[in-house]
C-alpha cells in the first residue's frame, strides 16, 4: 500500500491523531525536524512558506527538502501560497501538498482561486489545502472577533465548490508568539458546527504553537524581551485532535523560539564564540528535542511509518 499524505490524513481522522506540519527556513531547522521525526518513527510534514522559499533561495530549499524526503513519511508542503503561480510552481516541482490561502479575498474570489489550484494540482496527484475565515497574527492588529471565524455553512459550500482535500479553519488560533490578550480558549462550538456540515472531512489548525513559558523565561533570562508572549494551551490542542477532525497542526513559532533560546544561551554563556557551528548545532538539537516532544504529546505517537 502507498502510504502517501492522503493515507495518513485518513488514518488520522479515524484514529484521533494528527500530523505535525513544521515550518523551516534554514538547514538546521529542517534537519532538526527530520531527525526528531525519524527518532519517533513518525510521519511529518515539512512546511515551507513563500517567505522561507525566498530566504533559503528556491534551488537550495528544494535540494535540501528532497534530501529530507528520502526518509519515509516526510512530506513537503507549501504553506500559505498566495497566488495560483506559486502553487503551480510547487506542484510542478513535485511538492506533496500545497496550500492556497485565499482567506483575505472575498468568498467568491477565494472559491475561484482555490478551485483553480485544486484542479491543476489534482491532475498531478498533489493535495490542496484551502483556508476559510481569518487566522490572524497580532502583527495584523486585528482581534479575533466573531467575523473572522470560519462560517460552517460557507465551509461546506467552499469544500464542495473547490474540491480541496483539507480545510484550514479559524477557531481562535493565531500566528506568532502573542496569541491571547484575555481568556485562552478555542471556539469548539464553531468547530462542531463545521464538522456537522462536513462530516469526516480533514481539517487543519494553523497558529497552533504552545509558546511554552519555560522557553520564554529562558529567552528573557538571556537578554530577550518577550514578556507577554503566550500560546495555545496543550489541552485545547489535544481536544481538537482527539475529539475533532483536526488532522494537521501547523507549528512555526515554537521552533523559532527553540532556535532563539539556544543561540542566545550559547552566545551569552560563551562571549568568545565566533564559529556559527557552535550555536547552530545546538539550535538544531533543540529543534529536534522540540519536535520529539510535540510528536509525543500531540502527533502520531502510536502510529509507525
Ligand atoms: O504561518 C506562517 C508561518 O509562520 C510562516 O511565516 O511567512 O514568516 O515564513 P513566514
Ligand atoms: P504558529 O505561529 O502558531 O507557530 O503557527 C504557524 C502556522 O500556522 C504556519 O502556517
Ligand atoms: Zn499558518
Amino acid at each position: 500500500m502507498i502510504k502517501d499524505l492522503k493515507y495518513y490524513y485518513n488514518k488520522a481522522i479515524k484514529e484521533g491523531f494528527c500530523l505535525g506540519a513544521l515550518n523551516f527556513s534554514n538547514m538546521e531547522c529542517l534537519q532538526g525536524i527530520v531527525e526528531g521525526a525519524k527518532e519517533m518513527n513518525s510521519p511529518i510534514i515539512i512546511s515551507v512558506s513563500e517567505g522561507a522559499l525566498k530566504y533559503m533561495q528556491e534551488d537550495y530549499c528544494i535540494a535540501l527538502s528532497n534530501i529530507a524526503r528520502k526518509n519515509k513519511g516526510v512530506f513537503l508542503h507549501l504553506d500559505h501560497g498566495k497566488s495560483f503561480e506559486i502553487c503551480k510552481k510547487c506542484v510542478d516541482i513535485g511538492f506533496d501538498s500545497v496550500m492556497i490561502d485565499g482567506s483575505a479575498l472575498s468568498f467568491q474570489d477565494n472559491i475561484k482561486i482555490t478551485k483553480k489550484v485544486a484542479t491543476y494540482a489534482h491532475k498531478k496527484g498533489v493535495l490542496v489545502e484551502g483556508e476559510l475565515g481569518q487566522i490572524t497574527g497580532i502583527e495584523d492588529e486585528v482581534s479575533n472577533d466573531i467575523s473572522h471565524y470560519t462560517d460552517p455553512i460557507k465551509a461546506k459550500e467552499f469544500v464542495e465548490k473547490t474540491g480541496v482535500d483539507t480545510l484550514a479553519v479559524a477557531i481562535g488560533t493565531s500566528h506568532g508568539a502573542y496569541k491571547y490578550n484575555g481568556d485562552k480558549t478555542l471556539k469548539f462550538d464553531i468547530l462542531k458546527e463545521i464538522e456537522k456540515q462536513l462530516p469526516n472531512f480533514p481539517l487543519v489548525l494553523h497558529g497552533a504553537s504552545t509558546v511554552d513559558e519555560s522557553v520564554i523565561e529562558k529567552i528573557n533570562s538571556f537578554g530577550g524581551d518577550l514578556k507577554s508572549a503566550n500560546g495555545i494551551p496543550k489541552n485545547l490542542l489535544k481536544k481538537a485532535v482527539k475529539q475533532h477532525n483536526i488532522v494537521k497542526i501547523n507549528t512555526d513559532t515554537d521552533l523559532r523560539l527553540a532556535t532563539t533560546m539556544k543561540v542566545r544561551e550559547v552566545l551569552i554563556n560563551n562571549p568568545k564564540t565566533i564559529d556559527p557551528r557552535d550555536y547552530l548545532k545546538l539550535a538544531r538539537e533543540e529543534v529536534k528535542t522540540t519536535t520529539i516532544k510535540k510528536i509525543k504529546e500531540l502527533f502520531f505517537s502510536k502510529d509507525k511509518i
